[in-house]
Parts: structure tokens; C-alpha cells; sequence
């Protein structure tokens, strides 16, 4: 229910263990101070007379200050060691060997995730899949406004920022669906920016690559070829990128395998036939202020189009 409670990854344990630390600390205080209100309540109720003063103890003073203190450098110090532990530290401040390139590639647009997996060339929409078991260091950039990178189960947030990059972990301790969100109010659509991490075993994700590389073929059903000529005669390339045809704008998501994909519009609909004629009817009435515009399609072209889309696998 609270997905950051169900923490899956070794980054996100250490923050849950942190957060558990604290919070059995803070809780044993509140206990103490209440319980000693209480008492004070309790022994000092209903007294005509001023109970007896006690002024200038340095043994409590003492306890009371250096008690505290500990407590909060020790929190202190084991936060340190958590961010210095769990953060993905920016290239530049790594040797050549030790920085490599990032692995994986996250722009932050208005309102969608493009994905970028810098080692294999694939590139995807708010859906990121990953190898079970394996750190993958992640670059995290903005084409637009600032907005935050969240995947609660598996890292901590960052900020993606226009003209800063920054760097994250990701990483996952078993298979499975992973939900992620922008945390940061990044505008009208900020809600739907939502995004997936598939964490899956090694020769799952090897199928999904394999499958991931490939350019998109031609469609071979008649409405689905006639769909492609439309997406063609229209301004449609000049958002999208279609590997293997002459769509390679970047403006929107990457189509190239817009069928196998799970949801659409930075999950504000399920991928099916019937969601994605209700998108290509009219984008602004499912995600209004999102950048695609209504082209008016009559329910003929939206089939065709919809039929060239779902050939897109
Ligand atoms: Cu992007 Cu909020």
C-alpha cells in the first residue's frame, strides 16, 4: 500500500533502515518526555502550595545537555554515511575507470520519461527495464522545466534539472513492476508523468533487447499500411522518432515499439485498441495541455492510424 515501506533494493533498504532508526529513537523520546509530563501532572495536581523548588543541579543540567547531543550526532553521523553510501556520485568526480559511462539515460519532458539505454542504443517512454541484481548508474537530465525522479522501492529522489545533470543508482534485489512518479509540480500534466521500472531476470532481458533493438517493420495489414501513410502525410514526424523510417524527431516519445508498451500518456491510460483510438481522437480531452495537439482525425484515419501503431511491437 505505502510502497516506501516495501523497500527492493540495497539503496532503498539503507534509507527504510535510516528512516526505522530514527523513528525508534524519536518514539523512546516522546515516551520519555510524555511519561515524565504525566508525572509531573500527576504528582503536582491539585496542590494549594508550590511544590518544592529545585534550582542549579548540574548533574540533570549536565545529563540533559550532553544526553541530547549524543543523540543528535549520532543521527548525524549515521545519515552521513547513508548519503555518502547510497548516492551515485557525479562523474566528474570520479577517475576515467572508475566513471565510465551511465548506463541508462532519463530525460524529463513535459509530461513524459525518455529512455535512453546508453550501452545497447534502445531508446523507450516512461517504461524502464532493467537486469535483476545489477547496479546501473543512471543520468538524469531535463529537455524542459524541472522535475524529480522517483521510484520509491528501489532510490532515493533526484531532481533532474535543465542544464545539470545528475546521477542515481538503480537497482533491483528481485523481478517485478516497480511504479515511478516525478515528485516535483513540473506543471498541468505534472500527475501523469508517471513512469514503470521492469526489473527482470537475465534472460528475460536479454528477450526484451533482443526484441528492443529491432527497427520497426513494415506493417503488412491494408488499414495498418494506410495508417502508416497518414502518420507520414501528417506532422507527426515532426514530434516522434519510428526507427527504420524517416521519423526521428525527439520532441515526443520514441513509436518504435509503441505496441509491446504497457501504457500510454505517462500512464494516464492502459495500452488497448480502444484507449488508443480515444488518444489519437483527441489527445487534449484525455491529458489536457499535453503537446499533442488535436488533428481532428475522423474515426476512419484514427482506426487506421491506431491499426499502424498497434503493428509497432
Ligand atoms: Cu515532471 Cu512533475
Amino acid at each position: 500500500m505505502f510502497p516506501v515501506f516495501q523497500p527492493e533494493s540495497p539503496q532503498a533498504q539503507a534509507i527504510y533502515d535510516l528512516f526505522v532508526i530514527v523513528l525508534v529513537i524519536s518514539g523512546v523520546i516522546l515516551a520519555i518526555v510524555s511519561l515524565l509530563v504525566i508525572i509531573a501532572i500527576w504528582r503536582g495536581r491539585a496542590k494549594a502550595t508550590l511544590p518544592e523548588q529545585d534550582f542549579g543541579s548540574h548533574k540533570s543540567e549536565i545529563f540533559w545537555l550532553v544526553g541530547p547531543t549524543i543523540v543528535v550526532i549520532w543521527i548525524t553521523a549515521i545519515s552521513a554515511k547513508l548519503v555518502l553510501t547510497i548516492n551515485a556520485v557525479p562523474k566528474v568526480h570520479l577517475s576515467e575507470a572508475e566513471a565510465g559511462e551511465p548506463n541508462i539515460t532519463v530525460t524529463g519532458h513535459q509530461w513524459w520519461w525518455e529512455v535512453q539505454h546508453d550501452d545497447s542504443g534502445i531508446v523507450a517512454a516512461n517504461e524502464i527495464y532493467i537486469p535483476v541484481g545489477k547496479r546501473l548508474r543512471v543520468k538524469l537530465q531535463s529537455a524542459d522545466v524541472i522535475h524529480c525522479f522517483w521510484v520509491p522501492q528501489l532510490a532515493r529522489k533526484m531532481d533532474v534539472i535543465p542544464g545539470h545533470d545528475n546521477y542515481i543508482w538503480l537497482e533491483a534485489n528481485k523481478p517485478g513492476t516497480y511504479q515511478g512518479r516525478c515528485a516535483e509540480f513540473c506543471g498541468t500534466q505534472h500527475a501523469w508523468m508517471n513512469f514503470k521500472v521492469y526489473a527482470l531476470e537475465s534472460d528475460e532481458y536479454s528477450k526484451w533487447e533482443t526484441n528492443a533493438k529491432k527497427a520497426a517493420a513494415d506493417p503488412v495489414r491494408a488499414d495498418a499500411l494506410a495508417g502508416k501513410q497518414l502518420f507520414f502525410a501528417h506532422t507527426c514526424v515532426n514530434c516522434h522518432t519510428i526507427e527504420g523510417t524517416e521519423a526521428e524527431a525527439t520532441i515526443g516519445p520514441d513509436l518504435t515499439h509503441i505496441a509491446s508498451r504497457k501504457e500510454i500518456g505517462g500512464g494516464v491510460l492502459e495500452n488497448s485498441t480502444a484507449n488508443l483510438k480515444l488518444w489519437m481522437k483527441n489527445p487534449q480531452a484525455i491529458k489536457p495541455g499535453s503537446k499533442m495537439p488535436d488533428f481532428n482525425f475522423n474515426d476512419r484515419q484514427v482506426d487506421q492510424l491506431v491499426a499502424y501503431l498497434e503493428s509497432l511491437e
